[in-house]
């Protein structure tokens, strides 16, 4: 049984601008569970208080919901009526009261994931953004702050831990083997962060001391079994909390704070206060079963929520348009956090990876929204990597230019001024102008204009001065045909290529114009430029360099970030010219991958982020038209060509043994990292001992780091050794669902021509299901993120992922709408594919009783 019916598609757009501030706030809300799987009753009580001057009547939001019993201020009431799947409530005169609504829940049919759900026999609740309203009728939305009570009671044996938000002030035993637990949050909170976990738990309690002396119990809670692989997450948070405190003078404010990790959920994870909600794929780690890469997911998104606490929870967001004022900021915080613990320019190249990859294309495509939507249909398509990560890059720039001392006193008054309250974006960027003393007038269309700016740059020499002459264009995006000049903080520098040193050091150049001439000064010959450096700017620089240039910076500069673009920018342009048939050699790539090299020993975990060809995807945002198996073949053959000119290097790094798995330092996940690459390179060439090579790594590997890496290489080919090892890693990990993940996704990542046959052959595998997100995005997610595959000429890989939204769809209408997006990327495809792409679209919107999900979206990307 399904229960997508209750969000019925009504494409109703909501505008920014349409804001009004509610007209009854609610105090108090008391919540009364009587908990168990197939059917649960909430008895809820909401203290109302008017604020509007006149009387009206009081707007309950609901979704699926029918009242059961409505009472006021303790009597049975009959002035209510239904407006659609609102409850609306006549209250006369009255300036306040007590509404009393019986709702009766059924959390084991609930397929969407949203509301009061069933995971593995454990009770749970997501609510962002607007869950709340699947539990019980209320107003729910982010503006409206209560205290809540909770009161749950269930069968003893079913659910013998009960959780929720802040303390819990009382407990005993109930009638018939159950029992009932009181909890009380104090802090007044919006819906969207209220949670409830009801199941047999296990817990890893530790303990934090705060900078004012106070002891905070922690305890992160999993299935009996998985206790062991709590460590890491535990870590993270103590070290998130004494950073909070440290970067941002944020102390926690409970004595409690519970993380609680369930295997079916949307999302990454949820910050409800003192009680997380996380994917148990954001907390489960050791070297058996997780890779570096898991480790660090683990790491920063643990921090990401704690974080939350005081950017999203102590200030929250009036709106759901304000949604970046939280996402953005705290992606921020992460971010900084997790280059404090490990190395910041690595950490920033990968970043700086993440937003090409995902949200570069969205900004260029027909669902870009700037960071501060203007309007939506359905908020939960706008947990985007626009909100996310150009949010964060925002925050970025604005740290940037006042420096890290100001831009503290900018986020201390903003927390002073704004704590206890439902804040904008606004709110936030006045706080930063007055406590960093700064002018942020034009700054703020960063806010309201979508699109990535493009930065064209050309030297000028003027009476043996040189100069740089930027011209900036924002492209149009939906709804914004005209775009103003932004404001844009650049770091640069320029280096006399003779190796006589920094010719002019690293200068921060604040942009304002459309066109703009940078004085850079006088220099014997023609400097090499470092442009954007750190990335101080989220644009695309367009700036011909010649090899030379780009060779010498990529070895000679002096900022990291700004070593890995250069060698990048080299491998791009070197790849783009021979996709479009202009094949230069790649002797200039070789060279400089070879001279990076030769910095493995001290900084592996850098040389194997820099030593990385550029993605089949990013190669194609650099074309006009993206030509897929183009763009596959002359990247495998630059991969081969590397791979055998400096294939003594390659094998001298696999010939050392990898470092232990559990040994979790810089230098040991750097050093796996680039053996992973070293082989990677060598598998390309396909010389006849790789398969053995790949195959003994992956057996004799002590982790999954190595393991993951060397099975992933034997995916790509055609040899016994694949067979064998994608047998032996299912056969030991068929009982881990997160590992099993792993499995599919290697399979769908696959660079064989066969790869999408194989994922409609794995969809019927029995391990396979619709209702677990993680094992639909483990195979379907990396199928769209295989460029050639998803794009393969006869449209079977579209006609995949759309027959997947249209079966997923009234199951779980939000990770269905997530897998729309890469079919809306249309327009950069030749006319037969464009073709292809936009009938799959028009076959999804075809189908009857669609949500609102995946309406808007597959509706939009037509546009
Ligand atoms: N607010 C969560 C986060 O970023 C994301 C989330 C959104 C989770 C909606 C669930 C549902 O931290
Ligand atoms: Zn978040």
């Amino acid at each position: 049984m399904t229960d997508a019916s209750s969000t019925p598609a009504v494409p109703v757009t909501i505008h920014r601008g349409d804001y009004r501030p509610p007209d009854w706030q609610v105090p108090d809300v008391a919540l009364d569970f009587a908990l168990a799987v197939e059917a649960t009753r909430v008895a809820a009580a909401l203290s109302v208080v008017r604020q509007a001057d006149a009387p009206t009547p009081l707007v309950l939001r609901g979704d699926g919901l029918t009242p059961a019993a409505v009472r006021v201020d303790g009597e049975g009431w009959n002035d209510w009526r239904m407006d659609g799947a609102d409850l609306i409530v006549d209250l006369g005169e009255r300036t306040a009261a007590t509404v009393e609504i019986d709702t009766l829940i059924h959390p084991a049919s609930n397929t969407q994931l949203m509301g009061l759900y069933a995971s593995n026999g454990m009770l749970c609740t997501q609510c962002e953004a607007e869950g709340f309203r699947r539990i019980t009728f209320h107003p729910d939305r982010p503006d409206v702050l209560s205290r809540y009570k909770v009161r749950m009671e269930g069968d003893k044996a079913a659910f013998p831990i009960l959780l929720s938000n802040g303390n819990c002030i009382a407990k005993g035993d109930g009638a018939g083997g159950n029992h009932w637990a009181l909890w009380e949050d104090p802090w007044p909170k919006p819906s969207y962060l209220f949670a409830l976990v009801a199941g047999d738990l296990v817990v890893n309690r530790d303990s934090f001391t705060t900078m004012s002396g106070r002891e905070v119990e922690l305890g992160i809670w999993v299935r009996d079994g998985d206790l062991d692989r709590t460590e890491h997450a535990m870590q993270a948070l103590k070290d998130s909390m004494a950073w909070d405190e440290r970067v941002y003078g944020r102390e926690y404010d409970l004595d409690l704070f519970n993380i609680v990790a369930v295997s079916d959920f949307n999302m990454g994870a949820m910050e409800n206060k003192g009680l997380n909600v996380f994917n148990t794929r954001y907390i489960l780690a050791d070297p058996d079963t997780a890779t570096d890469v898991d480790y660090d997911g683990v790491e920063g998104v643990v921090a990401h929520e704690y974080f939350h606490n005081w950017s999203g929870n102590r200030v929250t967001c009036r709106d759901w348009f304000q949604l970046s004022l939280k996402e953005g900021f705290t992606v921020y915080r992460d971010q900084c956090f997790s280059a404090d613990m490990g190395s910041p320019a690595v950490k920033r190249i990968e970043d700086v990876r993440l937003l090409r990859a995902a949200q570069f294309p969205e900004d260029a495509g027909p669902l870009a929204h700037p960071i501060r939507p203007d309007s939506f249909q359905e908020i939960s398509n706008f947990y985007t990597a626009t909100i996310y990560n150009k949010g964060a890059e925002i925050i970025h720039m604005m740290a940037t230019m006042v420096g890290a001392d100001r831009f503290r006193k900018g986020t201390d008054l903003y927390f002073e001024r704004h704590d206890g309250e439902a804040a904008t974006c606004e709110d936030f960027v006045r706080a930063i102008e007055e406590g960093a003393g700064i002018d942020l007038t034009q700054f703020r269309l960063w806010y309201s204009q979508a699109g990535t700016p493009r930065l064209t740059l050309s030297l000028a020499q003027e009476s043996g001065d040189w100069a740089l002459d930027v011209t900036q264009t924002v492209p149009p995006t939906p709804g914004q045909d005209d775009k103003q000049p932004m404001m844009i903080p650049l770091k640069l520098a320029a280096f006399a290529m003779d190796g006589s040193g920094a010719a002019l050091p690293e200068t921060l150049v604040t942009l304002t114009g459309a066109t703009q001439r940078v004085p850079l000064g006088a220099f014997a010959a023609r400097p090499a430029l470092s442009i954007n450096r750190g990335f101080s700017a989220p644009v695309i620089v367009d700036f011909a360099r010649a090899d030379g240039e780009l060779a010498w910076l990529a070895a000679n500069d002096d900022d990291p970030f700004a070593r890995y673009e250069a060698l990048q920018q080299l491998m791009l342009d070197t790849l783009v010219a021979a996709v479009s048939g202009k094949a230069r050699g790649s002797q200039a790539v070789i060279d400089a991958i070879g001279q990076t090299l030769a910095g493995a020993a001290t900084d592996p975990a850098f040389v194997a982020e820099a030593v990385l060809l550029p993605s089949e995807a990013f190669i194609g945002d650099q074309m006009v038209t993206v030509d897929p198996g183009a763009i596959r073949r002359e990247r495998l053959a630059l991969q081969a060509a590397i791979g055998t000119a400096l294939e003594s290097q390659w094998r001298a790094i696999l010939a050392g043994a990898a470092p232990p798995a559990t040994d979790l330092s810089r230098k040991a996940k750097g050093g796996r990292r680039l053996r992973g690459v070293a082989l990677a390179y060598l598998a390309a060439t396909a010389m006849d001992d790789v398969p053995a090579l790949a195959f003994r790594i992956f057996s004799d590997a002590d982790g999954m780091t190595e393991r993951q890496a060397a099975l992933a290489t034997l995916a790509h080919g055609d040899s016994d050794e694949r067979v064998a090892a994608l047998d032996i890693f299912y056969q030991r990990y068929r009982d881990n669902p997160l590992v099993l993940d792993k499995w599919f996704q290697v399979q769908a990542w696959s660079l064989r021509a066969d790869t999408v046959d194989a994922v409609k052959e794995l969809a019927q595998h029995p391990d396979f299901t619709l209702a677990n997100p993680n094992r639909v995005r483990s195979l379907y997610g990396a199928l769209s993120g295989n460029q050639a595959a998803f794009h393969q000429a006869d449209g079977a890989g579209y006609r995949l992922i759309a027959d997947l939204v249209i079966a997923l769809d009234p199951k779980n209408p939000q990770t269905s709408a997530r897998m729309i997006p890469p079919l809306g990327r249309w327009k950069r495809f030749d006319d037969a594919r464009a073709a292809m792409m936009k009938a799959e679209l028009e076959r999804i919107l075809a189908q009857p009783g669609l949500s609102r999900d995946v309406t808007e979206q597959a509706s939009k990307s037509l546009l």
